[in-house]
């Protein structure tokens, strides 16, 4: 470490930190994913794998990941490439690093889209653009279609709305990048974690006192609507894939296997506790999740659609459900505009607090690896964004951004955490790991987590990568079951990958090798 370089940024305040990471993890996947996967997947039952799964993947996974962050920056590394390299001395360390960089690039790039869905549909109830005097699935379907250029001329003749907002919601993406962590990511997240708060609470309130809409259709009622959501369907325990689904949850909501953790740890002093803020950020999110999120959209659904459209609702996936059902609901509602608004500002801000951090891997990279300003690193990163989500923009309807959120967003996860499991408690030390999680730590993590993390999470890592292997990843590589028109655009969805992750590893070792040229001028 050269003494000239200047000092690395740092978190403004505990508080902060913890709601700059609580801002990560709390995300679209709250609000719209998890009631669909629960609703999808054996209801309260589907509580039971989910837990288990919080336990022995996604709580472990957290305090691997904030120690490793934490320890690769003492090392002035804030993003995975460096970290490994650290943790394992070896030449191939540096770019099983780059699965972290290509996931949150990935992510961000078609995540800050949808985010700007949200963006413009809050702006859409608070002018009641949507409203129409007879609001049914279809509309609004068409509303939401020809807002993404999938159909044309039903509201809106062109994709240039939908195209302008995302660049209002890049824009401000990179102009909180730019600012930084302290000034940038910790300031908005004192804003929109607080309001998030607020919005979500409101909106439960106001769907606990729906009572029954419709006095005439007694069994439509939000109490049917939590015991649809809640109640457990046990003969489901037994198929395999509620247990992925629970475990694919965990994954996407705590934002584990994608190196976001990572790079937010990396800003905390040596001495700064891991252990006690990776528990809270987790149990934040976890209440978000299942206490907020699951009070709103299903319950709501089930008020006034009734169970069986609901199931129908919660098959068609989570933007049906937050796009489509809740915007017929917010126009039966006495001051449905003011709800609708309150709704989707909510997932504005739950997206935009996570976007920013799928951003600041590389950022980091830039900055730690080849001594880029942050200005400089950020106007890369939003050129090279710029460029990619074109082909999200333009060939969402071709299945383009299924296609990596499959590739980055589902599988991705369990392989970079697979990696990074193996690297910290094998490669690393499950001793030395342990006791770098611990250290600072304002509680002491009961010594069986050590063995957890050792053997229990990396071993259920490998069956579920197993497993996504033969029933997932190898049917969607071949193509089984797509449509003859998309074949084209999902090999471009993953030419356009293979081009992230060619450029991210040149990266790499173009880095290295300069700092190999460095140290031999430092020595000479
Ligand atoms: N955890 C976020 C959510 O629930 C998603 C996310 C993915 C965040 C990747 C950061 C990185 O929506």
């Amino acid at each position: 470490m050269s003494q000239s370089k200047k000092s690395r940024e740092q978190w403004g305040s505990r508080i902060g930190l913890i709601l700059a990471v609580a801002g990560n993890a709390i995300g679209l996947g709250n609000f719209l994913r998890f009631p669909v996967q629960a609703a999808q997947n054996g209801g309260g039952a589907f509580m039971i794998p989910y837990f288990i799964a919080f336990l022995l993947l996604g709580i472990p996974l957290m305090w691997i990941e904030w120690g490793i962050g934490r320890y690769g920056g003492k090392f002035r590394h804030g993003s995975a490439p460096g970290m490994f390299d650290v943790l394992w001395n070896h030449p191939l360390a540096k770019y099983l690093g780059a699965t972290g960089l290509f996931i949150s690039l990935t992510i961000m790039i078609y995540y800050t889209y949808i985010e700007s869905w949200t963006l413009g549909y809050s702006i859409f109830s608070i002018t009641k653009l949507y409203f129409v005097d007879n609001p049914t699935f279809e509309n609004m379907k068409g509303f939401l279609h020809s807002y993404q250029g999938i159909v044309e001329g039903h509201s809106f003749d062109s994709l240039w709305t939908a195209y302008i907002i995302m660049l209002i919601t890049f824009t401000i993406n990179f102009f909180v990048l730019y600012k930084g962590i302290s000034a940038g990511i910790e300031k908005l997240a004192k804003i929109a974690m607080p309001l998030l708060f607020i919005f979500a609470v409101i909106l439960v309130i106001r769907v606990f006192t729906l009572g029954t809409p419709d006095p005439s259709k007694p069994e439509f009622s939000v109490w049917n609507g939590f015991a649809f959501i809640w109640n457990p369907d046990f003969s489901k325990l037994d198929d395999p894939k509620i247990w992925l689904a629970a475990a694919g949850q965990i994954f996407f909501t705590l934002s584990v296997g994608m190196g976001t953790i990572h790079a937010y740890a990396s800003y905390l002093k040596p001495k700064d506790d891991i252990a006690l803020s990776g528990l809270s950020t987790a149990a934040t999110n976890e209440f978000a999740e299942v206490v907020l999120g699951g009070s709103i959209a299903i319950p709501v659904a089930v008020a006034f659609f009734g169970v069986t459209a609901t199931q129908e609702i919660a098959q068609g996936g989570a933007f049906n459900l937050g796009f489509v059902s809740m915007p017929i609901i917010f126009q039966k509602l006495p001051l449905g505009e003011v709800f609708g608004f309150l709704w989707f500002l909510l997932l504005f801000f739950a997206g935009i607090t996570s976007s920013v951090a799928m951003g600041q891997p590389i950022i980091a990279f830039l900055e730690d690896e080849f001594g880029f300003s942050r200005k400089k690193a950020t106007t890369v990163l939003a050129v090279f964004t710029l460029i990619c989500v074109q082909f999200v923009v333009f060939l969402l309807k071709f299945g383009f951004l299924d296609e990596m959120d499959y590739w980055a967003g589902t599988f991705g996860l369990v392989v970079f955490a697979l990696i990074e499991t193996i690297l910290f408690m094998w490669v690393f030390g499950a001793d030395k790991a342990f006791e770098e999680i611990n250290s600072g730590g304002d509680i002491k993590i009961p010594v069986f987590f050590k063995y957890i993390m050792k053997y229990v999470t990396p071993l259920i890592l490998m069956v579920i990568m197993i497993w996504w292997l033969i029933n997932d990843a190898i049917p969607t590589l071949l193509l089984y079951n797509v449509s003859d028109e998309k074949v084209p655009y999902i090999w471009g969805a993953r030419i356009l990958m293979l081009i992230i992750l060619f450029v991210i590893l040149f990266m790499i070792h173009i880095a290295w090798k300069n700092r190999e040229l460095n140290k031999h001028m430092e020595v000479k």
